[in-house]
């Protein structure tokens, strides 16, 4: 077939100019090419607290009411000898992450607490706060709650008020746990506690409902842990955004595992203001390495032009725009957006629930995409992304370098002060639970490709600049 030499000559002209790509799409490589679509996020009044009524609600309080017999507790791990946390009474014998709490029906009993989820080590050093990625939820809990359930059986009647006390902390934990089991250690399926603790919820009063009627698939689309310390610069919760209007309130749904009604929810729903006092009051933890400020300033810089108008300004720390960036444009794995805290009947079940009663309505609002978060401590919240795909900084921000496979030792001193995350080598498939694999559904580490056009050196001087955020 014959080109006419004038379109022949357009074409070759096209293709010496660059017009033409030799892929069949836009050049989208770079993200200054593509339309941003991001929207500012409003702020929602929130009840004051005390930050000191806050924390030792946090750590001693019963808003998780039930558990495990403390007696029993002890005969089976004995006394925790660590006392983190420096607490006193019987909260000084069980690891940071329990309360012993005395129960609605006036037992002791050990209970887990948010810091499960909203603490860890870095560097061996406790940090309060820090998201825990490396919690292991990839095993079903049944069984050894099945286990747990004979051993009460055989040391308190069934009317005793020990074993009343497990009934609805059981309960809770069967229903989740067989359809929360992760592909991998350290990554969280908690928005997904809450859609299933919904489901079996009645959404006025709260009371249990043993039928999931909506139900819910057995599918985990997981995520990081955001860091506490960064509530206090946020306008909304979680990493899509979804969570509006009363923090306080939102937070408390940890007590739908064993709460018994609504009238149990509006006594801990007094407290909870303290606790969102307490977690604003939280500073983010400076980086413990070297800092070579020649090359920090340099990367404040290269922040400032490409990074600051999602993550907020460098020269003021409190100029932090919370922006919700469209999926489209940042690109990262899409499954969040569409599962869990977007999970319709959930909304439409929070949304017209106890929770979103006024004057301290809360409201589960779904958008499609994710909130660009502040950086504060951002050295120390490895892996990134919603999902924890991108172990260390340098391959957040060079995504050709960003591992396929990967699996860390899950040791808090197993620290990469050069990439800036978890040292961790390279595989080529999936071991066992301690792999990361992002071809798995939910575990993708695509996106965010904001780092790409950098040169070797401005990378490195960025994130230089990020260890001092
Ligand atoms: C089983 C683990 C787990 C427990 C227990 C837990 N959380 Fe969380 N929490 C998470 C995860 C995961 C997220 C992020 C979910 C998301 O963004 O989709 C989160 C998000 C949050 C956020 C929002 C942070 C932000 O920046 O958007 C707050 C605040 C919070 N949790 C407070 C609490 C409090 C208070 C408790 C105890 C009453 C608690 N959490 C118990 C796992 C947990
Ligand atoms: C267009 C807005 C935008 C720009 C520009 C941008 N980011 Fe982001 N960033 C985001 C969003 C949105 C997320 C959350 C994405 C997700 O988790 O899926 C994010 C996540 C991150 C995270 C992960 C945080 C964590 O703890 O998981 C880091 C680190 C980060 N960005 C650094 C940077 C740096 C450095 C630059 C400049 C080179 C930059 N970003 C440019 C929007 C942006």
């Amino acid at each position: 077939m014959k080109t006419h030499p004038q379109i022949k000559n357009l074409l070759l002209i096209s293709l010496y100019l660059g017009l033409i790509s030799c892929k069949n799409t836009i050049q989208t490589d770079d993200p200054q090419l593509v339309e941003e679509k991001t929207e500012t996020l409003p702020a929602a009044t929130q009840r004051n607290g005390n930050i000191e009524k806050g924390y030792d609600y946090l750590v001693n309080g019963n808003y998780v009411d039930g558990g495990i017999p403390f007696s029993l507790w002890l005969s089976l791990r004995g006394e925790n000898s660590s006392n983190i946390l420096k607490r006193q009474g019987d909260n000084a014998k069980v690891g940071y992450q329990y309360n012993v709490v005395t129960t609605a029906n006036n037992t002791r009993a050990v209970g887990a607490n948010c810091l499960n989820c909203h603490a860890s080590y870095i560097n061996n050093e406790f940090v309060m706060g820090l998201g825990n990625s490396t919690f292991d939820f990839s095993t079903d809990q049944t069984s050894n709650l099945n286990l747990l359930d004979a051993l009460l059986k055989s040391n308190y009647s069934l009317n005793s008020p020990e074993y009343q006390a497990f009934i609805p902390y059981k309960r809770g934990f069967l229903t989740i746990s067989p359809l929360t089991v992760t592909e991998t250690q350290g990554v969280n399926p908690a928005d997904k506690y809450a859609a299933i603790l919904a489901a079996h919820r009645n959404p006025t009063d709260l009371t249990w409902r043993d039928n999931d009627p909506w139900g819910i698939p057995k599918e985990v689309i997981p995520t990081d842990v955001p860091a506490w310390w960064l509530l206090k610069k946020k306008n909304t919760m979680f990493y899509t955004g979804v969570g509006t209007g009363d923090f306080s309130r939102i937070m408390m749904a940890s007590s739908l595992v064993s709460l018994q009604d609504s009238s149990q929810a509006r006594q801990i729903d007094q407290r909870f203001p303290d606790v969102l006092a307490y977690i604003k009051s939280l500073p983010s933890p400076t980086y413990k390495g070297s800092i070579d400020q020649q090359k920090a300033t340099e990367g404040k810089a290269i922040y400032e032009v490409n990074c600051s108008r999602c993550h907020g300004s460098s020269t003021n720390k409190n100029d932090y725009p919370n922006l919700f960036v469209s999926l489209e444009s940042i690109g990262t794995d899409p499954a969040l957006v569409s599962t869990n805290f977007a999970y319709p009947q959930l909304l439409e079940w929070y949304n017209t629930s106890w929770f979103s009663k006024p004057p301290f309505a809360a409201k589960l609002i779904a958008k499609q995409g994710y909130i660009a978060p502040p950086l504060d401590g951002v050295w120390a919240t490895a892996p990134y992304l919603h999902n924890g795909s991108v172990p260390t900084l340098e391959d957040l921000l060079n995504s050709s370098q960003r591992p396929k496979i990967w699996k860390r030792t899950f040791n808090f001193n197993d620290y990469d002060f050069k990439k800036v995350g978890w040292n961790y080598e390279t595989l080529t498939s999936k071991k066992d639970t301690k792999t990361y694999d992002t071809s798995i559904k939910g575990y993708g580490n695509q996106g965010h490709i904001y780092g790409d056009k950098l040169s070797v050196s401005e990378r490195t001087n960025l994130i230089e600049y990020l260890k001092t955020l």
